[in-house]
């Protein structure tokens, strides 16, 4: 049987009691393919991975180490609520890696969206083989692989061209060859999503939306400033608490803040204010192949608006993004 194909017959996980079957069998699957040897996962915070480290955690404890890369253009307190999730609440072997300065100095003055994320893609590679070479005893490395990156892998090795280049983890250099440990590989988002929750794991962290892992890298448009990196994480996290707030963020997909390199003349305070424009999008889809824009209340843009403006140093203006993809992508870049 290919183990790359689900089954025609494999229930759809939508229960609880589903979930707890899936689980049951996959500790036991784990346990033996690993027995009592070391399993490397990269944690991004993600869904997928993080699901696999909870899973993983109850298989085999301590046998599995948590890696995470904090490449400087994570969204405001996320390291810290992965850490206090899995190494707090969790107790796992996690090792935290601060690796902003490697990025953000590589990044420096680079405008191309591909070319940011081919730099960031080979970094955290780079980053990642670093600590995998500096631990002992290793053997296997779990991935966060869900049935959507095969089927997309299948649509790719047949040759179909895809408008962006997404890094997922992958690619080791040959001297890092483990073998890997891929327990949800055959289950969809909405599956996975099911047994995160039966995991235990918060409702928020299951419920996340996406987030690419160039992460704000390409969010901060053209060449990446510390400053406007800053006023963009700050700006951001404006936007999604006040989602929070009206009910948005469990309705809407996606929505984000980005920071373009362009600069305006404004008013504070009586003088002159030059600032960068922060804007808002907000959309909605099922397999991000086209989108549709979320209404979202004019009294809550103006709370959001007037929060940046006031909060954020560097902002002066709030634009609204109302392009359905296509034309636009979801991302800018
Ligand atoms: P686009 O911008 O292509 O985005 O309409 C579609 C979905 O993919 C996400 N995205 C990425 N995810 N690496 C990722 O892991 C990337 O480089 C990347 N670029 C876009 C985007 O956030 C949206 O959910």
């Amino acid at each position: 049987m290919d183990s790359n194909k689900r089954p025609e017959d494999m229930a759809r996980i939508t229960t609880k009691e589903l979930a707890d079957a899936f689980i049951a069998e996959q500790v036991a699957l784990v346990r033996e393919q690993v027995g009592d040897k070391k399993v490397l996962l990269a944690l991004s915070g993600g869904v997928d991975s993080s699901v696999v480290a909870a899973l993983l955690i109850k298989a085999i404890g301590k046998q599995l180490v948590c890696v995470h890369v904090n490449h400087g253009l994570m969204r405001k307190d996320e390291s810290e609520n992965v850490i206090k999730i899995f190494k707090d609440e969790l107790d796992a072997n996690l090792i935290y890696v601060d690796a902003t300065d490697r990025f953000l100095n590589l990044l420096a003055g680079v405008s191309d969206p591909e070319r940011k994320r081919k730099i960031i893609g080979a970094e955290f590679i780079n980053v990642f083989a670093d600590e995998a070479r500096a631990l002992e005893g290793i053997s296997f490395l779990a991935q966060g692989t869900i049935y959507p990156d095969i089927l997309e892998s299948i649509k790719q090795a047949e040759g179909k061209k895809a408008v962006k280049s997404h890094h997922n983890v992958g690619g080791l250099p040959e001297d890092l060859d483990f073998e890997l440990v891929e327990p949800i590989k055959l289950l969809f988002k909405d599956e996975v999503r099911v047994v995160g929750e039966a995991l235990g794991l918060p409702h928020a962290m299951v419920y996340r939306q996406p987030f690419p892992g160039p992460g704000l890298g390409v969010r901060c448009l053209g060449a990446i400033t510390r400053d406007r990196l800053e006023a963009l994480r700050e700006a951001d996290a404006i936007l999604r608490d006040e989602f929070d707030k009206c009910g948005l963020a469990e309705k809407v997909w996606q929505y984000f803040v980005a920071v373009p390199d362009i600069k305006s003349v404004g008013v504070k305070d009586d003088s002159r204010y030059e600032g960068w424009p922060a804007i808002i999008r907000a959309v909605n889809t099922t397999d991000a192949m086209t989108a549709t824009i979320e209404e979202i209340p004019y009294p809550v843009l103006h709370k959001i608006t007037a929060r940046i403006t006031s909060e954020v140093p560097g902002i002066n203006r709030v634009l609204l993004d109302l392009t359905p993809k296509p034309t636009g992508t979801i991302e800018w870049e």
